[in-house]
């Protein structure tokens, strides 16, 4: 997979994009993620990528030119699937939705700032608008590092163990059991005796009751 990102902000994604999961399937080759600085596409001396908003008000818009000159430059060098917009009123980012982005091959996501975007962007060149959840943030960067991660954790053999990413809460519409590990007594608080018992069906089936207990409790709309 390759992702393109247009930022105002590229330092922004050196800390997500060089640890972990990330930074592991980009050592592996199974994702590539390219950063373009939007000002980098500035024909303004002063490199600015907003102006003010027609008709009045506060705050102030990202400009079509420099973004459209820099989809336009790599739509010139390959075939995109999506054209992703990161904007609070677009459609919630939810696991299916994450599964279903993880199988394309070329991406471009545009980070937005200010009071938003030209309309004509999201008219003519965005082709989804994802929001990472109902509240707002200063900019589109952290949105997008959430989508990536999100997308790039499930593409097959990111994770080395096959099983791990698809036993994640939410990919059987459920949410994961409860985990334990070593000691089996911390200060009186006992592991439950079914995981200590070595039988592999009691095993499975508490489990299950426990993922539905819990998603019950904390989801009740998804069970
Ligand atoms: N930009 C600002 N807030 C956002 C959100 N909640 N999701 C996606 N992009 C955003």
């Amino acid at each position: 997979m390759r992702i393109d990102i247009l930022t105002i902000f590229p330092e922004m994604f050196d800390g997500p994009f060089s640890h972990s999961i990330i930074k592991r399937a980009k050592e592996k080759g199974l994702v590539e993620i390219h950063l373009h600085d939007i000002r980098d596409y500035s024909t303004n001396k002063h490199k600015r990528v907003d102006d003010y908003p027609f008709g009045g008000g506060a705050g102030m818009v990202m400009m079509i030119e420099p973004i459209a000159d820099c989809i336009d430059k790599l739509k010139a060098e390959r075939e995109y699937d999506e054209v992703i917009f990161l904007t609070p009123d677009g459609e919630l980012l939810d696991q299916p939705c994450a599964n279903k982005l993880s199988l394309l091959n070329n991406v471009i996501m545009l980070c937005g700032h200010y009071k938003g975007i030209d309309e004509r962007l999201r008219q003519h060149y965005i082709t989804k608008e994802i929001s990472i959840g109902d509240y707002v943030l200063s900019g589109g960067e952290l949105a997008a590092a959430v989508l990536c991660d999100s997308m790039i954790r499930i593409i097959p053999g990111v994770i080395g163990d096959e099983t791990s990413a698809l036993s994640d809460s939410f990919q059987d519409g459920l949410i994961s059991p409860p985990v334990y590990t070593r000691p089996a007594d911390y200060k009186g608080w006992k592991v439950p005796d079914v995981l200590l018992s070595g039988h592999e069906k009691n095993i499975d089936e508490w489990r299950h009751e426990q993922a539905v207990k819990r998603t019950k409790e904390r989801r009740p709309g998804m069970v």
